[in-house]
């Protein structure tokens, strides 16, 4: 078992191990004291893990209920959030009480504003179950649901109390969901650890578990403490994701993120590689590890596509837009370059 503090504005751990449903109630009793708890989870997840969860908590004194949402990005929205809210209010939850996010990051985003927004705020869990979750959306306090006009588009930063990462719940994911989410992992290995990528790239899906997820939420835990409110390098995250929400969008949600992030990385590093800001070998190697774990890596969409749907990214400012440039494997850059230029430079790459 590891345990990696986060010190962000809010300091907390996150646990990563096997067995941490069994332990849950024990671990959370460390930080809040017995109360009302409610487990925000999916109607997938609640099969496989709620009751386990709800013995843990209600061993060690808590009052626990459910609040079951059907799974998927649809759940992740205005009239589910206030659905949630108004469920908590009418069974008389107090500023004392918590709230614990069992599932993957929808679940995890929307018990997160839930969380930030229920009574100006009150203490809330993440209990990540898929890798994405796990290595990105349970750690560093980015809360959010969708709105028609976009995703994540109303949100909160609010940091967790615990987070507390069971790594035996990765066993019943879906092998597209499994892939989604190493789709994160190998953006971790390109923009800050070699030694990760190394490691995927010698033992493929034989890789160490719990090895590969301690490092991307060590990696998570350093650029979020050194940028909690995304202003600077937090953006390094954003690797492949400009390119990806456009192709996410283009597909009309039918091209799973990580599989849009993974084709989003490739076009961004052939584009570097043409500009001399990283050499063929990155393309080569970026190319084998995602073949590895079944992810895309071209588009049939064309650079001018794309760049329309930049458009309205959320992440452009004041008619900028930042992109994240491998220079290696292991190493980053952010690049601030006029929208205009940006469908000329992902042409390079397309
Ligand atoms: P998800 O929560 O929809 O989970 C994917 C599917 O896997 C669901 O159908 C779920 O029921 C199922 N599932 C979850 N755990 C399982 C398990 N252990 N066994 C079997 N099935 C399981 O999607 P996701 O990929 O985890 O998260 C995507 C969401 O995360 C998006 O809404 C995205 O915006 C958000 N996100 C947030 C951040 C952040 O920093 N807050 C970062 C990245 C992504
Ligand atoms: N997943 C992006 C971030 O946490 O900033």
């Amino acid at each position: 078992m590891k345990r990696i503090k986060v010190n962000a504005s809010n300091k907390y751990e996150v646990v990563i191990g096997s067995g941490l449903l069994d332990t849950a109630g024990e671990e959370i009793s460390k930080l809040i004291k017995p109360c009302k708890l409610c487990i925000l989870t999916d109607d997938t997840v609640a099969g496989y893990y709620l009751e386990k969860l709800k013995c843990s908590l209600t061993a060690s004194g808590y009052s626990v209920s459910e609040y079951i949402i059907p799974h998927g990005e649809e759940s992740k929205n205005i009239s589910t959030y206030a659905g949630f809210l108004n469920y908590l209010a009418s069974n008389g939850f107090t500023r004392t009480d918590a709230l614990a996010a069992l599932g993957g990051g929808v679940v995890g985003d929307l018990c997160g504003f839930t969380a930030a927004t229920y009574l100006r705020g009150v203490k809330y869990v993440q209990i990540p179950t898929t890798i994405l979750a796990m290595v990105d959306s349970s750690v560093g306090g980015k809360t959010a649901v969708d709105l028609e006009a976009g995703k994540n588009l109303c949100g909160a930063f609010y940091q967790p109390t615990l987070v507390l990462c069971d790594c035996d719940t990765s066993k019943t994911l879906p092998s597209n969901i499994f892939a989604d989410g190493m789709a994160e992992v190998i953006k971790y290995g390109v923009i800050r650890d070699s030694k990760l990528f190394e490691h995927l790239y010698e033992n493929k899906l034989n890789f160490d578990f719990e090895y590969v997820i301690e490092t991307c939420v060590d990696i998570k835990r350093d650029i979020v403490e050194n940028d909690e409110f995304d202003n600077g390098i937090r953006q390094l995250l954003n690797f492949g994701h400009t390119v990806g929400h456009g192709i996410e969008k283009l597909s009309n949600f039918g091209i799973s993120h990580g599989s849009a992030v993974a084709i989003g990385m490739m076009i961004i590093t052939k584009a570097a590689a043409e500009n001399n800001i990283c050499s063929a070998e990155c393309i080569t190697k970026l190319n084998t590890i995602l073949n590895a774990f079944s992810l895309p890596t071209s588009t049939e969409y064309t650079a001018s596509q794309l760049a329309k749907t930049a458009e309205s990214d959320k992440k452009r400012r004041a008619g900028n837009i930042t992109l994240v440039i491998p220079k290696s494997i292991g190493q980053a850059d952010l690049m601030t370059i006029p929208t205009t230029d940006y469908e000329k430079f992902i042409a390079a790459g397309v």
